[in-house]
């Protein structure tokens, strides 16, 4: 694909942009790890921009499986070295990588170049360290509910959970039918209804044979709907989806999206679960109506890699643009910009129908 890989072509030259007399300013690099079907060309996206010093900003764009990279902190020039497969030349050292993609899925793993990145010292979208936390669905589970614990039930309620460590210890104790969900996987993978106390016998059973995985078992909820509560830097969006494959999972059969207004209750769940591990530019959180009780529960928090409603992606993207700028100011110029932890903008609007749901996956 044309555009997708930095190329010689696309990328502007240093040099040539310096004035004479001046010294050559280094582009500012970045890496977008995106390479879904739905992922835009990031490097067009960034055609033209600047930071506030002038230098001009380099995109790379690749797929967590086309790429090898090393780190060594205190090397006095390259301290990160990304080898990409579709680029010829030398390695590149990104600034900051922008992560949309998954790191860590039940097929792949990539924790690994996260840690090169890391220990490489450039900054990320989300924080590395965010993304990192977010590798372990348990850990994000566990902060959701700290949050409840501080917040209680009418402010940052969230779906009560049993957790278990392994098949050994599973003792449930909420209602029937439930669902189990299994270690860290996104995109409805991994998630099953258990319908009584002896599916759940047959389950555990199962559980045994996946090498020592954890599990979570939750009422399943009945509801009419389900909620996305999208932060995106300062710019927040709010998704009604209902299923319409009839599928128990809305994330995975298709489902008609509405936008609903942002109200000061979605405002704050987005906004606590925007304070967690430090801060996240991007985030998701996910909400289901129960039909008995007229509440809605929260159901899980997203990160980097939330997927996009197919008719707002275009702005949305330039809104992650924007973040990437952001981020690149603060850490290559010292600029503090306060980063999209707090904001006003809601963005309501206008309804449609989408495949999978407000984003895609999670
Ligand atoms: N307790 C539940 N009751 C009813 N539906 C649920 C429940 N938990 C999950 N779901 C459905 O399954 C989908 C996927 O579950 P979720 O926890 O969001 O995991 P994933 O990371 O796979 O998206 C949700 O969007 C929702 O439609
Ligand atoms: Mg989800």
């Amino acid at each position: 694909m044309l555009g997708l890989f930095g190329t010689g072509g696309r990328r502007r030259s240093a040099n040539a942009e310096a004035g004479a007399g001046q010294l050559p300013q280094r582009p500012a690099i970045v890496l977008a790890v995106a390479a879904d079907k739905q992922a835009p060309d990031w490097v067009a996206l960034f055609e033209g921009c600047r930071l506030s010093d002038g230098r001009s900003v380099n995109v790379y764009q690749t797929a967590w499986h086309k790429m090898v990279a090393s780190a060594e902190p205190k090397a006095a020039r390259q301290q990160l070295a990304v080898h990409l497969q579709d680029v010829h030349g030398p390695a590149v050292q990104p600034d900051l990588v922008l992560v949309r993609n998954e790191v860590y899925t039940p097929n792949e793993d990539f924790r690994n170049l996260l840690y090169a990145f890391w220990m490489g010292g450039a900054a990320g979208v989300n924080s590395l360290h965010s993304i990192y936390c977010f590798c372990e669905k348990a850990v994000v589970q566990a902060e959701l509910f700290r949050l409840n614990r501080e917040l209680g039930d009418a402010v940052f309620p969230v779906v009560p959970q049993c957790y278990f460590a392994s098949y050994k210890e599973m003792m449930y104790t909420q209602t029937y039918p439930c669902v189990v969900k299994i270690g860290s996987a996104h995109a409805g993978m991994g998630k099953m209804i258990i319908r009584d106390h002896h599916d759940m016998v047959d389950f555990r059973s199962v559980l045994a044979m996946t090498n020592g995985k954890y599990c979570t078992a939750e009422p399943f909820i009945e509801g009419q709907y389900d909620l996305r509560i999208q932060k995106i830097g300062h710019h927040y969006r709010v998704f009604k989806r209902i299923s319409v494959s009839g599928d128990w999972k809305t994330n995975t059969g298709s489902s008609h999206v509405e936008l609903l207004d942002l109200t000061p209750r979605y405002k704050r769940w987005a906004d606590e679960a925007g304070r967690l591990f430090g801060g996240l530019d991007i985030l998701t959180v996910d909400a289901i109506h129960d039909s008995a009780t007229g509440e809605e529960y929260i159901l899980e928090v997203n990160g980097t890699s939330s997927g996009l409603a197919p008719d707002q992606a275009t702005e949305d993207n330039m809104h992650i643009r924007d973040l990437v700028l952001q981020r690149l100011e603060e850490s290559l110029l010292g600029v503090k910009t306060g980063g999209g932890q707090e904001g006003e903008t809601g963005e309501g609007g206008s309804s449609g129908a989408g495949g999978g749901g407000a984003g895609s996956g999670e």
